[in-house]
């Protein structure tokens, strides 16, 4: 399906065009690993300072890599290692405006300079996370944390994210 997306636009404007558009295109009726696609993609074309946005899955005490747009990346996390595993335990939203002054950040991408990840919390349980990265530095702010949330909480509540076959 062909989305189109008006790069001139304020964010604010973008992320509202995106969760339209993520309202039509995650349907409970698709598997779950294709609403997932779907929405790193969406999202990716949107945002050109979005250098890599992908899922991290929790299994055990770890975060798998799921479904994601940009370089290939890490494909486990550690829960507390790095800015993912961090979000993943805290279930705290991390803004990192220079990757350089995190500790732990775990490099993907040597060109990622900021970051913004969301963790996804059904029933209290972290489920896994959304990051986000870029190749500037303070790519992202509060706009960013207020939408990603709106954004995610379109799939929580049209699919249940629980039904993942992780085998
Ligand atoms: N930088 C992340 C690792 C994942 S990649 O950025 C895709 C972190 O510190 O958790």
């Amino acid at each position: 399906m062909e989305v189109s997306i008006n790069h001139n636009k304020s964010e604010v404007e973008i992320y509202q065009e995106c969760v339209v558009h993520l309202e039509n295109i995650i349907v409970s009726s698709d598997k779950l690993i294709s609403n997932l696609s779907n929405f790193v993609a969406l999202l990716k074309q949107a945002f050109t300072k979005i250098s890599w946005i992908g899922f991290y899955i929790k299994e055990n005490d770890k975060l798998f890599l799921g479904p994601f747009q940009g370089n290939s990346a890490c494909t486990e996390i550690k829960f507390g290692n790095g800015v993912c595993g961090t979000s993943a335990l805290t279930q705290q939203i991390i803004i990192v405006e220079d990757v350089n002054n995190f500790p732990n950040h775990i490099t993907c991408d040597s060109k990622s300079k900021s970051e913004i990840v969301v963790p996804i919390v059904i029933n209290m349980q972290t489920w896994g996370v959304l990051d986000l990265d870029s190749y500037s530095t303070s790519a992202f702010s509060d706009i960013d944390k207020k939408y990603l949330i709106k954004c995610i909480s379109i799939l929580t509540k049209n699919i249940d994210l629980n039904t993942f076959i992780l085998r």
